[in-house]
């Protein structure tokens, strides 16, 4: 009787560390893209007070080095995947240098919706705008982008490599990537999702074939990975979202703006902007 009892309290332990493991450490990504994206629903309002950083401290991190690289175009088109609540747009609109724009995309709706709080200002004058859609298939053309990056998120993603070689693609020659690398002790309670900072220097430099890859110890859990797009070509320059925003349904068409949101000029499928400012694309 007394043993049963132990090794039923054993189990549920057990099962509440895997649970634990499973939802929380790892953040749902061995159960599915699904999970993920639901957790981040929920947390994500929890997810946006947590993350109150010194706007000091995101512009010597993230807005100086990016405009350091992409000088001297101060007005540069940039991509934020999985801008989660726009903490990169946020930084770089903040800082006076940066005459840009940035389209910063995710998969989860509430996530964008508490992003919106932070860059609204900039999402009404048309230098934000803030798309639902997920990063393994973007709906833009090849070389668009003078800089993309992707904080914090590619462990979270099942499939990091389809994110990245879409990354690469729509980075115009020359064009510069920047995403984070997750390190320290967390990162082998994700076995298969992290790489140890070797090996994502060799994924970058020979598996995707980019150059100038550097990597920089950055937050406790992570480095930031700095790399190039190789070739050359004119910087892109920030535009409007409609020139460069391809139907994500017919993928030939530039879509056009119209009251109520986006419309494509081939097919007619239309992409609605919802109240609160983000464009409806999932
Ligand atoms: C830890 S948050 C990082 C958010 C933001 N980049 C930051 O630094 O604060 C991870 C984000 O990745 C997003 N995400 C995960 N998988 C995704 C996918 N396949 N496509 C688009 N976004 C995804 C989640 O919704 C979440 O907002």
């Amino acid at each position: 009787m007394v043993v049963t009892l132990i090794l039923v309290v054993l189990g549920l332990l057990w099962s509440g560390v895997i649970l634990w493991w499973l939802l929380v450490t790892t953040e749902g990504v061995y159960l599915g893209r699904r999970v993920v994206i639901l957790l981040y629903d929920l947390y994500a309002s929890r997810y946006e007070r947590t993350k109150a950083y010194e706007p000091l401290y995101e512009a010597r991190f993230l807005a100086w080095p990016i405009q350091q690289r992409l000088k001297p175009n101060r007005a540069p088109m940039v991509l934020d995947v999985a801008t989660g609540t726009a903490r990169l747009p946020r930084a770089l609109m903040q800082n006076p240098g940066f005459m840009g724009s940035i389209i910063g995309i995710d998969l989860s709706r509430k996530m964008l919706h508490y992003g919106v709080g932070r860059v609204a200002e900039w999402m009404d004058c048309g230098r934000v705008y803030l798309m639902h859609l997920p990063a393994e298939r973007l709906p833009f053309p090849d070389n668009t982008f003078d800089l993309v990056t992707c904080l914090e998120a590619l462990e979270f993603m099942n499939r990091p490599y389809a994110a990245i070689a879409e990354m690469i693609r729509v980075t115009r020659p020359g064009g510069w990537l920047l995403v984070t690398n997750r390190g320290g002790s967390d990162a082998r309670l994700m076995p298969g999702k992290t790489w140890p900072r070797e090996k994502a220097r060799q994924i970058y430099t020979e598996k995707f074939g980019l150059l100038e890859v550097e990597i920089l110890p950055w937050q406790d859990l992570y480095d930031l990975v700095w790399a190039r797009k190789p070739g050359d070509s004119l910087p892109t320059r920030a535009r409007p979202l409609e020139e460069v925003w391809l139907c994500p349904r017919c993928h030939t068409a530039r879509m056009i703006r119209n009251e109520n949101g986006y419309v494509c000029a081939s097919c007619q499928r239309s992409f609605p902007i919802a109240k609160d400012g983000v464009i409806e694309v999932v």
